[in-house]
C-alpha cells in the first residue's frame, strides 16, 4: 500500500485478526500495540506501551500459522490470523504464572498491592489456581531506606519495567538487573546499592510502573479499601494495566 492510501485510512495500513476479530494496524505496530489500541486484551506483564518492548515474561505469546509468537515484539501484518484465547495458550500462561508465584514471596493477603496488582489480576484472568510447584521462599531484603519509596525484592518478577522507565523517561538509570538465570536480581545503581543513595524521586515514572507490589510509594498502603481497588470488581481485560490506575491503587 502506498503512503497516500495509508494516510486515507488514518495511518492504518491493513488488517489482521485475533480470535476471529478483525483489527486494523498502523505502520510498525506490533500485534500487542494494535490489539491494545483496539481494546482487545492479550495477557502481558513486561509490556507497557510507553517503553521499548522487552519480550521477557512470555505471557503474551499467541499462535499464528502453527508458530508461537510474542505479541509484544511481533509486528502485525496484513491478513495475519492470530489465536490468543485458546485452552492451550491459557494453560501455558497458567504454568508461567505459577512459576512466577513460586519464585517469589507473593503473599497477597499481606500485600498492600492486592487488588491493584497486575500479576494477581492476570492470574485471575487466566484461571490460575494454587501452584503445584515447590515454593522457593527466597529471603531477599526489603529496602526501606528511601523516605518516599520502598522495594520488596521478594515480589520482583524481573519485568524490567522500572529499569526501562528509569533509563528512557528521565535518563537516571536507577535500576539494573545483575546476575544470570536463577541468580538474576534487580539492583540499585547507587554507591551503597541502597535506594536512599540513588536519584530516584517519588515523582519519577520509574516509581509508578511496577506491575506487582515490589516498588511501592510509601505511606499510601491501604488508602483504598478492599473492594474499591482497580481489579476488585472488573477483570484486567476490562480494567487494563495497573500503571494506568496508579492513583487508585
Ligand atoms: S521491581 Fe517491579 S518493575 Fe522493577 S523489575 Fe521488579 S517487578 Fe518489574
Ligand atoms: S508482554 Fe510480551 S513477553 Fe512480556
Amino acid at each position: 500500500m502506498n503512503l497516500k492510501a495509508a494516510t486515507r485510512l488514518g495511518g492504518r495500513i491493513g488488517h489482521f485478526s485475533i480470535d476471529g476479530v478483525r483489527l486494523p494496524f498502523r505502520e510498525g505496530q506490533t500485534i500487542m500495540a494494535a490489539a491494545m489500541e483496539a481494546g482487545v486484551y492479550i495477557p502481558h506483564l513486561c509490556y507497557n506501551p510507553e517503553f521499548t518492548p522487552h519480550g521477557s515474561c512470555r505471557l503474551c505469546v499467541v499462535r499464528s500459522n502453527g508458530r508461537h509468537l510474542a505479541a509484544c515484539t511481533t509486528p502485525a501484518a496484513e491478513g495475519l490470523e492470530v489465536e490468543s484465547y485458546t485452552d492451550e495458550l491459557q494453560e501455558q500462561r497458567r504454568e508461567l504464572l505459577q512459576m512466577l508465584f513460586v519464585e517469589g514471596n507473593h503473599v497477597c493477603p499481606a500485600c498492600e498491592k492486592s487488588g491493584a496488582c497486575q500479576l494477581q489480576a492476570v492470574a485471575y484472568y487466566c484461571g490460575m489456581l494454587a501452584p503445584e510447584l515447590t515454593y522457593f521462599y527466597p529471603q531477599r531484603t526489603v529496602d526501606a531506606s528511601h523516605p518516599d519509596i520502598a522495594i520488596d525484592y521478594n515480589r520482583c518478577i524481573l519485568c524490567e519495567l522500572c529499569v526501562r522507565a528509569s533509563r528512557e523517561a528521565d535518563g537516571k538509570n536507577v535500576f539494573s538487573i545483575a546476575g544470570r538465570g536463577i541468580h538474576a536480581h534487580l539492583q540499585i545503581n547507587s554507591s551503597t546499592g541502597k535506594l536512599k543513595d540513588s536519584d530516584l524521586e517519588v515523582t519519577d515514572k520509574a516509581a509508578h510502573v511496577c506491575p506487582t507490589g515490589a516498588i511501592l510509594p510509601r505511606n499510601l498502603g491501604y488508602n483504598i479499601p478492599m473492594g474499591k481497588r482497580p481489579y476488585d470488581q472488573k477483570p484486567i481485560s476490562l480494567v487494563g494495566d495497573v500503571a494506568d490506575h496508579e492513583e487508585s491503587s
